[in-house]
């Protein structure tokens, strides 16, 4: 079964670098990041999971827990997770799963055969704290992620969850929002946004961001 934005995150059991893991029991009541790399001793690899390590904080912020995942065995990741702590300046916090058969990259299709019939493609998925994944997105093996868009998009879709707000194109934060379509009673607008806002358009209405 494919996954689609609103699917139930898939649980498992697998191995990691702080031991075996049940995903549903790791995730708790907290939001999570699975992220797969294609290769452990690999540079862009290398520094992606320090710039991640160096996050730590925030996402621990935003109540997110973080977890990488890729096809090479426990003992392989411990000894890389120093190279990248030298390298990247940095300690690496999160659990790296060892997926040596391919249980969690074929339960969250993250192996793409066209692109490479072994390794896992860069593949992000953030997961709800009701395990439902909300975001996916996918890059090739040789562009490294930009950490800050991950946390940028958990940005918007916590901001969706507690106010009732979307985020415009290229929208960081502390900038002005968008007041969600589904928002049509007066009263209920009044009382959510009782500073105002601005209707450019009845379907455009730009707000300050809340909760700033
Ligand atoms: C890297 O992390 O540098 C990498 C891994 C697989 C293919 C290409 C680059």
């Amino acid at each position: 079964m494919s996954l689609h934005l609103g699917s139930t995150a898939p649980n498992f059991e697998q191995a990691s670098t702080q031991g075996t893991i049940n995903f549903h029991d790791w995730l708790g009541d907290s939001w999570g990041v699975l992220f797969s790399h294609p290769k452990d001793y690999t540079p862009v690899c290398t520094t992606e999971l320090g710039r991640a390590a160096q996050l730590k904080d925030e996402f621990a912020g935003r109540g997110v827990k973080m977890i990488a995942v890729s096809v090479d065995s426990v003992e392989d990741h411990k000894g890389w997770i120093g190279d990248i702590e030298e390298t990247q300046n940095t300690s690496v916090g999160y659990p790296i799963l060892a997926d040596a058969d391919r249980k969690v990259a074929q339960l969250y299709d993250m192996i793409h055969e066209e692109a490479d019939n072994t390794l896992t493609v860069r593949s992000v998925f953030i997961i709800d704290a009701a395990k439902k994944v909300r975001a996916m997105i996918t890059y090739p093996a040789s562009t490294g992620r930009n950490f800050a868009e991950i946390l940028r998009v958990i940005d918007s879709l916590q901001l969706t969850d507690n106010y009732k707000v979307a985020t415009p194109v290229d929208w960081k934060d502390g900038d002005d929002c968008v007041i969600v379509p589904s928002i049509q009673d007066p009263a209920e607008l009044k009382e959510r946004f009782p500073d105002g806002y601005k209707e450019v358009r009845p379907y455009l209405r730009m707000v300050k961001q809340p909760g700033k």
